[in-house]
């Protein structure tokens, strides 16, 4: 049932500020400005002896996997990275006893995420399962976890459940801190600023016209490039997917450090330019990449916390704590791409050639 809806995509863009409210409720301990994770299965002592985090996912999954692993530097100081889970399984990685293994999947199918799993189970490592469907493979072979409560996800792409695995990460980067150095003032900034995301997700719903309208400005691209920066990279590449699962227009993602080493001599009209740009600390070097794209004459959307002028267009999102705007930024980039798609008639809940799990190797 698509309550009213065209599709099961705009369907699942738009449950997620309920979705969001799910993955947070009953979770927040206030007394200990923490959260509560029921079936982490991951006591203090353990979690102190933790030294390295290591996250894999496939797809959509891996990037939220990649702002995983940086909330959880962040948050916890554990040093952490993410690996699509099939490079992981094949190239006959060092395992480790004192890093936690991390698997994300919506499906808890994955073949390759499972493979790695198991991989890593026969190896005696310590393995947790970030996964929204309930007693799923993956969820049944990890050793605990965290359910992200996105609730069905019928589109072939994911959305709601990407931002969901987001907070579920925040969530636990959160749960590890208040174990380890995150001060109290700390986690209440932190759980401040979750307690706002439903609110600021129907602000971003709220200026769903202005994104349809600049999808179809775009929509003739012949290919489109996405940039950011640390907490925005992961954010492009997965509005890099997105893009071209679903419209089939090509799309390049880059962190905006690394354009000057290459990827500037694709810059012209024919190719605009997506770029994420958060109000932080890297808002100036952020300007200073505008700034080159402008002077080859290519075409800047920007996606941030306030107006940019040197973008020829802005879609603004609202502000939270620095950690935590990488949740944001995703919800206007799905939108995008859903209108562009839409604009160029595709089949958006079928995209051709993919299948919603991939079960096989
Ligand atoms: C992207 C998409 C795929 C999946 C990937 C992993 O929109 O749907 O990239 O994210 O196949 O699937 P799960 O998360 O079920 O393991």
């Amino acid at each position: 049932d698509m309550g009213g809806h065209d599709t099961y995509m705009h369907k699942e863009i738009t449950e997620q500020v309920d979705s969001v409210d799910r993955v947070l409720r009953g979770r927040i301990d206030d007394r200990f400005s923490t959260v509560h994770l029921g079936g982490l299965n991951l006591d203090a002592r353990e979690a102190r002896a933790v030294r390295r985090v290591k996250i894999l996912g496939c797809g959509t999954s891996y990037h939220a996997g990649l702002i995983g692993a940086q909330m959880i530097e962040e948050l916890a100081r554990i040093p952490a990275d993410a690996e699509p889970a099939s490079e992981f399984r094949y190239r006959n990685p060092v395992v480790d006893p004192h890093t936690l293994y991390i698997a994300v999947s919506q499906s808890g199918e994955t073949y390759d995420a499972l493979a790695a799993v198991q991989e890593l189970k026969r190896k005696g490592a310590r393995v947790l399962g970030v996964v929204n469907v309930v007693g799923s493979a993956i969820a049944r072979e990890t050793d605990g976890g965290v359910y992200v409560h996105a609730g069905p996800e019928v589109c072939v792409v994911s959305t709601k459940c990407f931002t969901n695995t987001v907070v579920a990460f925040a969530l636990l980067a959160l749960h590890l801190g208040r174990i380890r150095d995150l001060s109290v003032a700390d986690g209440k900034r932190i759980i401040a600023g979750l307690r706002k995301l439903p609110e600021q997700i129907a602000e971003i719903l709220r200026d769903e016209e202005h994104i349809a309208k600049l999808a179809a400005e775009y929509a003739n691209a012949k290919s489109m490039m996405f940039i950011g920066r640390v907490r925005g990279y992961p954010a492009a590449l997965e509005a890099s997917l997105k893009l071209k699962e679903i419209s089939y227009i090509h799309a390049e993602a880059y962190p905006a450090s690394e354009l000057k080493h290459g990827p500037l001599a694709l810059i012209e009209p024919a190719m605009p330019t997506v770029a994420i740009v958060p109000d932080d600390d890297l808002l100036e070097k952020n300007r200073a990449a505008l700034e080159e794209i402008k002077a080859r004459s290519g075409r800047i959307l920007a996606v941030a916390h306030r107006e940019q002028e040197k973008a020829d267009h802005t879609i603004v999102v609202p502000k939270n704590e620095d950690e935590l705007d990488p949740i944001l930024m995703g919800i206007p980039l799905q939108l995008l791409a859903y209108h562009t798609a839409l604009a160029l008639g595709r089949d958006i809940d079928k995209p051709r050639n993919l299948a919603k799990s991939v079960t096989v190797e």
